[in-house]
């Protein structure tokens, strides 16, 4: 069996990682890859992650399934010229994954199903904008509609703040057509929480729930990025509170987007606020989270084939889903200047070191140079370990992590700690 995995970061490798493990022993290709999933399959070059670049590339290696990784080939319905070419994928459609891809389809989505979510209201223009801000009360949070690579949402503390956010985004168009229209909506109070499901638009798999870390600094200060690091937990979420967020939010989704003509099918990625009045969704995506892929994927014990294949194939009702137990960790080791223009080519240190203490290094922005592995992007590795406890599996990550060296490495000292309060 030959799977194709389209995308070039962590979560791919963990993807990659995770099948490499299946009794099926699928050969594995990557498109285009990193330097850590071409020691587990193969990787192809692709001129871009577009419909028809991807489809020759599943045609000429004769494919059995693809797995799409990354949002901006969902968006542009690179899913839906696969199937129409009569691959099995396993991946949202783009009309599915406009619930990631316009802010405006989710909330309206989330309206009009009851979908508990924070009090919105959409502006197409920067006149409608400044005149809607007037109804909400600050912190107020801006959201540019469209995708724009984890900068569409700006949190104003003052009512300055979001004026000058509306003109950037809607007038001198900061993000592009992505900020064309904008939703703007209340500031809620709580505490975050990643939480992913896999469906074939009927049967839903609940993934442990997880937190990611957006802010650059410790102690979520500076700007945000792609995500520091992430950790996955059972305790993060009650047993009553995540049957309650699949029966008001996951149920009522799939419902919703089936109503829409948009059935969705892969993995749904449900961000959370956990307010004092119960949880708001603030997010979806049409994909795994990433940072949060890694820890979860190492926290699956099932065989990823056997259900990515039932997912793909509508038979997710078929298949029994088991977990190891105890939290995981993945520390993000990020170039320096990154979330700005990262330094690349840096060489890194110490991957096999951090390995022989047990954990498992996944690679994003890295490459092959000559005998070296290289840095070629802002995000660069995920160092990820678990153990019977969070404190144990944090402990076990930062060991692991102290092996690793590159110039201007940044790393946050503090991945996890949010959750010792529950230990
Ligand atoms: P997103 O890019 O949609 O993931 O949003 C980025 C971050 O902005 C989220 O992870 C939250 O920390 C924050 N955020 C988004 N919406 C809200 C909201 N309504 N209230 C408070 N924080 C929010
Ligand atoms: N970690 C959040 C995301 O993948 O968007």
């Amino acid at each position: 069996m030959k799977i194709l995995i389209v995308g070039s970061g962590g979560r791919e490798h963990a993807i990659a990682w995770k099948l490499s493990q299946s009794r099926h022993h699928p050969e594995i290709l990557i498109a285009p890859g990193n330097a850590g999933t071409a020691s587990i399959g193969r990787n192809l070059p692709i001129a871009a992650l577009s419909p028809d670049a991807v489809t020759a590339v599943a045609r000429e290696h004769a494919v059995d399934l693809v797995i799409i990784g990354p949002e901006l080939p969902l968006v542009e319905g690179v899913a839906d010229t696969l199937r129409e070419n009569g691959f099995l994928v396993l991946a949202p459609s783009a009309a599915a994954a406009r619930i990631e891809g316009s802010k405006i389809f989710s909330k309206r989505l989330m309206e009009k199903t009851g979908i508990p979510t924070a009090r919105f209201s959409v502006a197409e223009t920067a006149v409608e904008a400044l005149r809607v801000l007037e109804d909400f009360p600050v912190p107020v949070v801006l959201k540019a509609d469209g995708l724009a690579a984890g900068k569409g949402v700006v949190i104003a503390h003052t009512l300055e703040e979001a004026r000058t956010a509306v003109l950037d985004l809607m007038e001198a168009k900061a993000l592009g057509d992505a900020g064309t229209r904008v939703v703007i909506e209340e500031f809620l109070v709580g505490e975050e929480v990643s939480f992913i499901i896999l469906t074939d638009g009927v049967t839903v798999i609940p993934f442990p729930p997880a937190q990611d870390h957006k802010a650059i600094f410790d102690d979520d200060r500076g700007p945000n990025t792609g995500g520091m690091g992430a950790y996955s937990d059972s305790r993060i979420l009650s047993p009553a509170m995540q049957a309650q967020i699949l029966r008001d939010v996951v149920e009522p989704t799939l419902r919703g987007m089936e109503a829409d003509g948009a059935p969705f099918t892969g993995f749904l990625f449900v961000g959370l606020m956990i307010t004092a009045d119960g949880p708001r969704v603030l997010e979806f995506n049409a994909r795994l989270g990433d940072p949060e892929a890694q820890v979860l994927l190492m926290a699956l014990d099932s065989d990823l084939v056997d259900l990515c294949l039932a997912a793909a194939r509508r038979q997710l009702a078929d298949v029994e889903v088991s977990w190891k137990s105890g939290p995981t960790v993945c520390i993000v080791h990020a170039a320096a200047n990154y979330p700005g223009r990262p330094l690349v080519g840096q060489r890194i240190e110490g991957i096999r070191e951090a390995e022989s203490e047990g954990a498992i290094v996944f690679h994003a922005g890295t490459g092959v140079s000559g005998s070296d592995i290289v840095s070629t992007g802002g995000r660069v590795l995920g160092v990820t370990a678990s153990g019977e406890s969070l404190p144990q599996a944090i402990e076990a990550a930062y060991r692991a992590s102290a092996h690793i060296h590159f110039e201007g490495m940044q790393r946050r000292s503090d991945i996890g700690t949010k959750g010792l309060k529950r230990w």
